[in-house]
């Protein structure tokens, strides 16, 4: 399929279709929506966070993922020679993950539970709900991509010193320093810890065993993918004190089956993955800007490597 740019297909399958579709028309006005691929347009495009039940994605010419992660996307092609085009929504993920997770962490500096708990028994015990400080704390972040880079930034505002931990190491915004992710075990233990790691067939099972015994009672925050995180693991780790809490946003399994353990664990708190909801306006601007590019200058976006799974 030559890309001409003459005849836009756009199938969206999204429970803000309405929406989406308003700003793509506004944006690009010769855009048809259509409920299948055509065979008979120029160029197809599909817009959703799965893939679609009723057509494989080679049905397609570019897939824009109405979302950060890619993974189901990404697993669910066949053949990585013959993908289509594969672009997602980052939008305003960075800020909107970066809020959640500073949230979790001044409740967590700040004893919130703690000192609900004290004042229902009318306790007066200061030490117990003294708080901590942002610049008394170290911060780690498992992935240092935009959305990495926006939790950065949350914990910046607080003064807090933040590390971010990748496969390369190399430099990334609103960060005092990136490290490999090898060398985590080899420096001192954050308060802290946020994984915000994509799901790839390297980062399934990461955070094992081995990586949470470096910890000495952190804030767990797992606001990447679930596969990330070995279940198992993380129960130990309360129970040698590795870990005081955890906050998880994802599961390997969604929605979390009423009968697993971390809904009941007393220092879990589980929440039904919200800390980044993909806003309409972005998802349908994100595939804009990367349309109105392709418009101008004919050349084909940036395909995320599917592959590596990001
Ligand atoms: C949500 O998890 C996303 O990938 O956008």
């Amino acid at each position: 399929m030559t890309w001409t740019g003459k005849d836009i297909c756009v199938r969206i399958i999204d429970k803000n279709d309405a929406r989406i579709r308003d700003v793509i028309s506004s944006r690009i006005p010769g855009v048809r929506f259509v409920e299948h691929s055509d065979s008979a347009g120029g160029l197809n495009i599909l817009l959703s966070f799965r893939p679609p039940e009723d057509e494989p994605l080679s049905a397609y010419d570019w897939v824009h993922s109405a979302g950060a992660g890619v993974d189901h996307l990404c697993k669910a092609i066949a053949d990585p020679d013959a993908a289509p085009v594969i672009t997602r929504t980052t939008g305003r993920m960075g800020q909107q993950i970066g809020e959640y997770c500073l949230a979790y962490g001044l409740a967590h500096l700040q004893k919130m539970s703690a000192r609900q708990a004290l004042a229902s028994d009318c306790n007066w015990d200061k030490a117990a709900a003294s708080p901590r400080y942002g610049f008394d704390t170290q911060v780690s972040i498992f992935g240092t991509g935009s959305i990495g880079s926006g939790i950065a930034r949350a914990f910046k505002a607080i003064g807090a010193a933040v590390i971010g931990y990748s496969k390369s190491g190399s430099p990334a915004r609103h960060f005092d320093a990136v490290r490999p992710l090898s060398e985590f075990s080899e420096h001192l233990p954050p308060d802290i810890l946020v994984l915000a790691l994509p799901e790839t067939p390297e980062t399934s099972g990461l955070v094992d065993e081995t990586v949470l015994t470096c910890l000495q009672g952190a804030l767990l925050i797992n606001v990447g993918r679930g596969a990330t995180l070995q279940p198992e693991a993380l129960r130990d780790a309360f129970a040698s004190g590795r870990i005081a809490h955890a906050v998880l946003d994802v599961f390997e399994t969604e929605p979390l089956p009423p009968d697993d353990w971390r809904w009941r664990h007393p220092q879990v708190t589980v929440t039904p993955h919200v800390s980044g909801l993909t806003l309409p306006d972005d998802a349908a601007n994100a595939l804009c800007d990367l349309l109105e590019n392709y418009l101008q200058t004919g050349e084909r976006p940036q395909s995320v490597d599917v592959r590596r799974g990001y």
